[in-house]
C-alpha cells in the first residue's frame, strides 16, 4: 500500500494524480471515519426519487473502500444507516437494505482480492434476518484478512453504543475503579481499533449526527459541500492532504514558537 498503489487507479496526468504524489504517506490517518450524506439532494438536483441517491452512491462506496486501501489506510468507518434513520419511509429504508445486501454480495470478491476485512457497527440484532446473514457472512469470508478494517456503521447511534457498552460492564461486573477510558473504549464495537483521526462528511453539514460520539473526542474534521454520491478518490486524497495540514495539540501547545516558552 503506498504511492504506486494509488497511482495505479489514477489517470496518468491527471489532477489526482498531482494530488496524489503531495501525500506523506508516513503521516496517514490510521483510521478515516466518514458520513456520507446527501444522496436524496442529489437525486432532487436530477428530479429524480431518493432512492436514485442512494443507488448512485454506491459507487463512491467503491472509490472509498478501494482508495482507503491503496493508500495504505489501517482501518475505514463508513455510516451508513443511523439509528435515527427508521424514521424515513419503510420503502426508502428497505431499498437502502436491498442495496446494501446488493453491494455486499457484488463486492465480496474484491474485499477479499484487496485483503479487506469487513465488519458491521451497530445494532445489527434489529436488521432482517435476512441482512443479518449477509452481514455475517460477509465478515466470516474475510475475517482473516490482514490488510484495511473496513467497519459499516449500520442501524448505528454513539449514544446507544455507549449506553450497551455501560450495560455490559455493569453485566460482567467489572468494580468501579479497574474502570478507566482504555477499558471503557475495550466495550465499545471498535475495541481495538484506533480512534478515527480524519471524519469526512459530505454534502456540506456541519454536525456529527450521532456518530462515533466517543471515538471522534480528537478527530479532525473535513466536511465538503460535495454530495455523496459525486463522492471520487481525489475528495479522499483532498481530504488527506487537508488533515496533514492541520496542526493536531490535543489540548497541549504544539506549535514550535509556543512550546518552548
Ligand atoms: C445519506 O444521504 C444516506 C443515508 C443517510 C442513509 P441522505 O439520504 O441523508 O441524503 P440527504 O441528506 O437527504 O440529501
Ligand atoms: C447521517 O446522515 C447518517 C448517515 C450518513 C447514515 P443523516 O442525513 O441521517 O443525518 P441528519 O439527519 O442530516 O443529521
Ligand atoms: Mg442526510
Amino acid at each position: 500500500m503506498s504511492l504506486d498503489q494509488i497511482l495505479a487507479v489514477l489517470p496518468p496526468g491527471s489532477g489526482e494524480e498531482a494530488l496524489a504524489r503531495q501525500i506523506d504517506f508516513d503521516r496517514l490517518p490510521a483510521h478515516v471515519a466518514v458520513i456520507m450524506d446527501g444522496n436524496g439532494r442529489w437525486a432532487a438536483q436530477r428530479h429524480l426519487p431518493r432512492v436514485e441517491g442512494h443507488r448512485a452512491g454506491i459507487e463512491s462506496v467503491r472509490e472509498v473502500v478501494e482508495g482507503s486501501a491503496r493508500l495504505g489506510i489501517r482501518v475505514l468507518t463508513l455510516y451508513a444507516f443511523s439509528v435515527e434513520n427508521w424514521k424515513r419511509p419503510a420503502t426508502e429504508v428497505s431499498t437502502l437494505m436491498m442495496l446494501l445486501k446488493r453491494y455486499l454480495r457484488s463486492e465480496l470478491n474484491t474485499l477479499l482480492r484487496n485483503d479487506i476485512r469487513f465488519r458491521v457497527i451497530g445494532r445489527t440484532e434489529d436488521l432482517a434476518a435476512d441482512i443479518q446473514g449477509e452481514l455475517s457472512d460477509a465478515a466470516a469470508k474475510t475475517a482473516s484478512n490482514a490488510g484495511m478494517q473496513f467497519n459499516i456503521a449500520l442501524n448505528y447511534g454513539g449514544r446507544a453504543e455507549i449506553v450497551e457498552a455501560a450495560k455490559r460492564i455493569v453485566a460482567e461486573g467489572l468494580p468501579a475503579d479497574a474502570l478507566d477510558e482504555q477499558r471503557f473504549s475495550e466495550f465499545l464495537y471498535t475495541a481495538g481499533q484506533p480512534d478515527p483521526d480524519l471524519l469526512i462528511r459530505t454534502s456540506g453539514e456541519m454536525r456529527v449526527s450521532n456518530f462515533l460520539l466517543w471515538q471522534i473526542a480528537y478527530a479532525e474534521i473535513w466536511v465538503t459541500d460535495t454530495l455523496w454520491p459525486d463522492f471520487r478518490k481525489r475528495h479522499l486524497i483532498e481530504a488527506i492532504l487537508a488533515y496533514q495540514k492541520r496542526d493536531r495539540r490535543y489540548g497541549g501547545i504544539n506549535h514550535p514558537a509556543v512550546a518552548g516558552r
